[in-house]
């Protein structure tokens, strides 16, 4: 069997951004759609808590391929009619070394739900999207969407060396293991989560199809020790530049900022197309390549296509409230977009691009307002305790408990509680204990700014075809059509 490279990949956006709907709408173009794999199992455990009003999220799990895990789910967290506005959700469990049957329950059902309803009724490729630093739920999470026969995985902010060659063995079903990146680690220490698939699936599920891989870097130099070090197959890179939205890589050197506070990235930065093209496999550019011109331009230099996310975020199809998309496609009609590249905002330590808006978390008077609070975790870093346990802190929970374990307080200082706004910026926003909700924080590319080109007079609606339609203008099309770069038809396992 061949499969054909998609010219467009429509990037993955945390949290839940690119959901199911997003992706599904792009891969029927014929293009790649993909979900990202980010908290899937706190969405899942919220969209039930809020009644699952189109039913999706409870025809997905009556499919689950292995017993007693949708019923466990549903007992926990399903409320039929959906809970009241006020009410908080109900606290999910944070993720461990230690095994729990209820986060591993979430993890697998949360990723296997987004994929089976992006790949539901059509042929087209479906991938998802992690982050390498988001460690503890990779490998449920990986085994979940494998169990919906999910075509790519894709995977950036790290070096996921380790990898391919998990998903060799999650496809033959064998027990896997990934080694935690943990602070202050000594050479001795056996830091690792594990994750057994019949044990799991208490042998009712063996082999499934291995999905293809693909790295998103910044840099040819990480790309060429990823393809000498990693322990199976890597199948094409995603080259991401320092205008992306979500994280981008630091620049090269020591950080500089500028008089606005960002970070300044130079020409060092910007990775060479020419160094690719020498490493054989293929590579999608990304970071405002979100016109035909420069799907055009990318394809010349070589690359298979190009991934685009801002583009998409704003679409119908995303899942972005429509609050969100409202204000900033009004404000891109009055060239009124300001996105911030904020060096220090994501606990995750990268750079986060910050789409400035009023009375979002964007403020830092709004943000100061916010209870300081870690219950979702998922940016959390791993250290080593003075008893040489493993120990959990996040630079943005409250300052006592993160001095108490360790961490410096320059560290804390204008970090922000991502996990909580992403899930906002979906309308899964938690109620705090004091009452208050939880705020927006919206990240988006520089391509924020020019989204106006998508609006028609009168509407600020416009669909994942339309940006597809408009990226492969025929023009572009016939052009992408006769490139001999495109030639990367390989054969499927
Ligand atoms: C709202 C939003 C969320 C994103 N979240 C992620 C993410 O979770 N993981 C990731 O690898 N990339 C993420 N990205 C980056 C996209 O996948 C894509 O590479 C990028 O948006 C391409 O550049 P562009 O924004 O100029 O089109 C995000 C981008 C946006 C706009």
């Amino acid at each position: 069997m061949n499969y054909k490279l998609p010219a467009i990949i429509q990037g993955g956006m945390g949290a839940g951004v690119s959901g199911w709907r997003l992706a599904r709408a792009v891969s029927q173009t014929g293009q790649l759609g993909v979900v990202s794999g980010t908290a899937l199992d706190v969405i899942l455990a919220r969209r039930l808590q809020l009644g699952d009003p189109d039913g999706h999220v409870l025809r997905a799990l009556e499919l689950f391929p292995i017993s007693g895990v949708a019923e466990r789910i549903l007992d926990r967290y399903y409320v039929p009619g959906g809970k009241s506005k006020d009410e908080p959700f109900r606290v999910k469990p944070m993720s461990s070394l230690e095994s729990s049957r209820m986060v591993d329950d979430l993890l697998v059902a949360g990723n296997f739900v987004e994929v089976f309803l992006a790949k539901e009724g059509h042929q087209g490729q479906v991938g998802i999207n992690y982050l390498e630093k988001i460690q503890l739920p990779t490998l449920a999470s990986l085994y979940g969407a494998m169990l919906a026969g999910v075509d790519w995985v894709l995977m950036g902010a790290g070096i996921p060396k380790s990898v391919p060659g998990i998903l060799d063995q999650l496809a033959e079903g064998q027990p896997v293991e990934l080694k935690m990146n943990v602070f202050g680690a000594e050479a001795e220490d056996q830091f690792v989560s594990r994750f057994e698939p019949q044990v799991f699936s208490q042998g009712q599920v063996s082999k499934l199809a291995r999905p293809k891989f693909a790295a998103i870097v910044a840099a040819a130099t990480l790309a060429s020790m990823l393809l000498k070090r990693s322990n199976g197959r890597i199948d094409g890179f995603i080259v991401e530049g320092p205008t992306a939205g979500g994280h981008n890589a630091p620049p090269r050197g020591k950080t500089q900022l500028n008089e606005a506070g960002e970070p300044i990235y130079g020409e060092r930065d910007l990775a060479k197309a020419e160094a690719f093209r020498k490493l054989g496999l293929p590579f999608w550019l990304a970071g405002s390549y979100g016109t035909p011109e420069r799907v055009l331009e990318a394809v010349d230099a070589g690359a298979a296509g190009v991934q685009v996310g801002t583009a998409f975020a704003y679409c119908e199809e995303s899942d972005l409230v429509d609050e969100i998309k409202n204000r900033v496609l009004q404000a891109t009609a009055t060239d009124q977009v300001r996105v911030f590249t904020d060096p220090v905002a994501s606990p995750a330590g990268f750079p986060f691009k910050v789409v400035q808006l009023e009375n979002t978390l964007s403020e830092k008077a709004i943000y100061d307002e916010r209870l300081r609070v870690c219950d979702l975790g998922y940016l959390r870093h791993a250290y080593r305790k003075e008893n040489g346990g493993l120990g959990w802190r996040c630079p943005a929970e409250p300052v006592d408990e993160y001095l108490r374990k360790g961490g410096r307080e320059e560290d804390t200082c204008g970090r922000k509680c991502i996990c909580n706004a992403l899930l906002g910026n979906i309308g899964l926003e938690q109620v705090q204990k004091d009452g208050s909700h939880e705020r927006f924080l919206v990240t988006s590319g520089d391509d924020a700014c020019g989204l106006w080109r998508f609006l028609k007079p009168g509407s600020l609606r416009y669909s994942a075809a339309d940006v597809v339609d408009y990226l492969l203008s025929p023009l572009t099309a016939r052009e992408i059509a006769a490139k001999p770069a495109l030639a990367f038809d390989g054969p499927l396992d």
